[in-house]
């Protein structure tokens, strides 16, 4: 598929990295495609990686993974052109009050998917570090991928990509159920950073 990801940092990177090394087409959207920082990061993605603005990229794509910081998302992704296009939304709102806490009273999936609501979108990608993209194994069993969204087919593309990875993929519900999602991330921040565990894990559920 063509993906494009909108926002070049450390989702953005390590996400296009991960699927163009299992064949997706990547295109990054980015507000300076021509920046240095983003050139470089082409090299590191794939010999046919590419960067444009925000909207041609959008163009050009079969999917696309929201990655941006979450403030740049809200402001940003109400003025674009998303319709008709299948789209995945990485992204949380952290805030820290002696501790990780949501900063939106819903969810960054509820608040985005409002704001385009011709596009058929997914909450995935969002649930622990995304370091783990790139290695997906944890004591020998695949981490479990949740995701959540309103159209089935966008959430059978964001399956397919999440097998592709070597995630388990979870189908949680509606859209609605992005706030689980994104509580279950201020979970993992909080037993990474205060609950002693550091970034090295994820969540698996066990069944009988
Ligand atoms: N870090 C994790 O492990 C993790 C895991 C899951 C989800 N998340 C979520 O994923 C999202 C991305 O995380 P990140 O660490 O990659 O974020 P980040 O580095 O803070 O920002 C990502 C990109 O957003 C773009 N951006 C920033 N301000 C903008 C603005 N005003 N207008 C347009 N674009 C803007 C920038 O891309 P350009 O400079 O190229 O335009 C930037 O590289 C966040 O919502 C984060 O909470 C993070």
């Amino acid at each position: 598929m063509n993906i494009t990801i909108l926002g070049t940092g450390q989702v953005g990177a390590t996400l296009g990295k991960a699927l163009a090394a299992v064949d997706h087409a990547i295109m990054y959207g980015s507000r300076t495609p021509q920046a240095a920082r983003v050139q470089t990061l082409l090299a590191d993605t794939h010999p046919t990686a590419q960067a444009a603005g925000l909207q041609t990229a959008i163009d050009w794509a079969d999917l696309v993974i929201i990655a941006l910081a979450a403030d740049a998302a809200l402001t940003v992704v109400p003025t674009l052109n998303l319709a008709g296009k299948v789209v995945i939304d990485a992204t949380n709102n952290i805030g820290w009050e002696n501790g990780p806490v949501m900063g939106v009273d819903t969810s960054m999936g509820e608040l985005l998917s409002a704001s385009q609501p011709d596009a058929w979108w997914v909450k995935c990608f969002n649930t622990f570090g995304i370091e783990h993209v790139s290695d997906p194994q944890f004591s020998g069993a695949k981490a479990d991928m949740l995701l959540c969204g309103d159209s089935a087919e966008a959430k059978v593309a964001a399956s397919n990509l999440c097998r592709q990875l070597g995630f388990n993929p979870i189908h949680v519900g509606g859209m609605r159920y992005a706030r689980q999602l994104e509580h279950l991330c201020v979970l993992w921040i909080q037993l990474a950073t205060q609950g002693g565990l550091g970034r090295d894990f994820a969540f698996k559920l066990v069944g009988k």
